[in-house]
């Protein structure tokens, strides 16, 4: 095959799959490796686990006879752009840039003149040039930028947005020199509508730290004065509508349980990180945004035993119906999902846990919480409810009609007998 129409994606995930389906429907022979042989052999047999791609997408992809998922390393020989989106965790508050290291080893003996890498993974400013780069160059015995290519371009997806796609987002994207952001941005305009080209990777590292920052912030701010409000007595939820008609000058964001996902509990704190490892100085948005975005789910235990403590009950030996689990509305992904800590919270407690997510697969379900429907036989078993997720499939008619208090932590419910966050 020519070396050139092979593309290797490392990492099989929510950002890396996407990718490969992309780069095989544009024409290109992909391999799609990933340590993890249970999602290879899902991907095998044509079942998908990313709520962004169908399992008919990924049938035609496979019948294409150019998508190879594969777990075994000696079949990315030979290939001419390798794309890496490996997790990049926080262990203990401090980035964890193992699966970069162990990927990047992978792939380094198989680098051939020519070739092309390009991080994708979310990190901090400095991470490709001083931490990639020496690992590619060593396990290869070639140099970056002039034997091979190497750049980062930031992934931008947005899981379950119908309207921004990987395809019709703009995607920022950066190399080392000249030649290697020409190979870089060559690669990327087959694959999305409009490319946006910076001048290093560091900017491009820190452009996508600056997109999640900004949104934890916002986040915590509003989060912040959704307490106060109901404190004061005012409907912050009015105010906020009211000021997202202002055509300038505002941006609308929304209070909620909590933040979930990678983007916006991990990613601002490798900056963080970084400024203090390099500056000795505290990034304080970025700690008083975990700050406040963290202790969310504990603000909402509170308003529930509020809610309880008016009908004369205690959390203690109460059950509480918990509808949605995701961190994001129509997606099933519920890594650092806000429910996740509420649930610990309220066990803690004492109490029982009901719960309904038809996004969040079986091995993923939360333990001690038992799985129900949305009806109104569910919430009779319980004391009261909570909405964590506004899922569109969830009939919000049920939760309006409940005969229980219910929180509504996503400003969706009518009913008298529904609370707003
Ligand atoms: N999920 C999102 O919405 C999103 C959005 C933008 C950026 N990101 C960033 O993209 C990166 C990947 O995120 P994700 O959500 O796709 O993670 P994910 O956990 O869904 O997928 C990563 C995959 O990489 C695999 N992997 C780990 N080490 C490997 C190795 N050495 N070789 C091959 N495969 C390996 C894992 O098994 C896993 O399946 C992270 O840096 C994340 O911060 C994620």
């Amino acid at each position: 095959m020519q070396k050139d129409r092979k593309v290797v994606i490392v990492g099989q995930g929510y950002v890396g799959l996407p990718v490969a389906m992309r780069a095989v429907a544009v024409g290109f022979t992909v391999v799609g490796i990933d340590l993890d042989i249970t999602r290879i052999a899902s991907l095998k047999s044509g079942i998908s686990y990313v709520d962004d791609i169908s399992h008919d997408e990924l049938a035609a992809a496979l019948a294409s006879g150019r998508y190879l998922p594969t777990t075994d390393y000696d079949d990315i020989e030979n290939f001419g752009v390798a794309v890496i989106t490996v997790p990049t965790p926080l262990r203990e508050t401090l980035p964890d840039l193992s699966f970069i290291e162990s990927s990047g080893a992978s792939l380094s003996s198989r680098v051939t003149p020519g070739a092309t890498v390009v991080l994708e993974s979310t990190t901090y400013p400095g991470t490709t040039e001083e931490l990639l780069i020496p690992i590619l160059e060593k396990g290869s015995g070639l140099i970056a930028g002039e034997d091979f290519f190497v750049g980062y371009s930031p992934e931008r997806i947005d899981p379950g947005n119908k309207v921004w796609g990987f395809v019709e987002t703009p995607k920022v994207v950066s190399g080392i020199n000249p030649a290697s952001l020409g190979a870089v941005q060559g690669f990327y305009d087959l694959l999305v509508h409009t490319t946006v080209p910076v001048g290093g990777t560091k900017e491009a590292e820190l452009t996508k730290l600056l997109e999640n920052t900004f949104r934890h912030v916002n986040i915590a701010l509003v989060n912040e004065l959704a307490i106060f409000a109901n404190q004061l007595g005012v409907n912050i939820w009015e105010s906020i509508d009211a000021a997202a008609t202002k055509p300038f000058g505002y941006m609308k964001f929304t209070p909620g349980p909590g933040v979930g996902g990678h983007c916006l509990p991990v990613d601002p704190s490798y900056l963080s990180w970084q400024v203090r490892r390099k500056l000795g100085q505290n990034f304080r948005f970025v700690e008083l945004a975990n700050d406040i975005n963290d202790h969310m789910p504990d603000y909402v235990v509170q308003r529930l035993m509020a809610i309880l403590n008016t009908k004369g009950k205690a959390l203690n030996g109460s059950t509480v119906f918990v509808a949605g689990l995701a961190y994001k509305k129509n997606t099933g992904d519920i890594r650092e999902s806000p429910s996740i800590r509420l649930i610990e919270l309220l066990h803690e407690y004492g109490a029982s846990i009901v719960a309904v997510d038809s996004h969040v697969e079986d091995g993923r379900w939360p333990s001690g919480v038992e799985k129900v429907a949305l009806d109104s036989e569910s919430l009779l078993k319980a004391d009261v409810a909570v909405l964590i997720t506004d899922h569109d499939d969830f009939d919000l008619q049920v939760l309006n009609e409940a005969t229980i208090p219910v929180l509504d932590t996503r400003n969706r419910l009518s009913s008298s007998e529904s609370e707003r966050l």
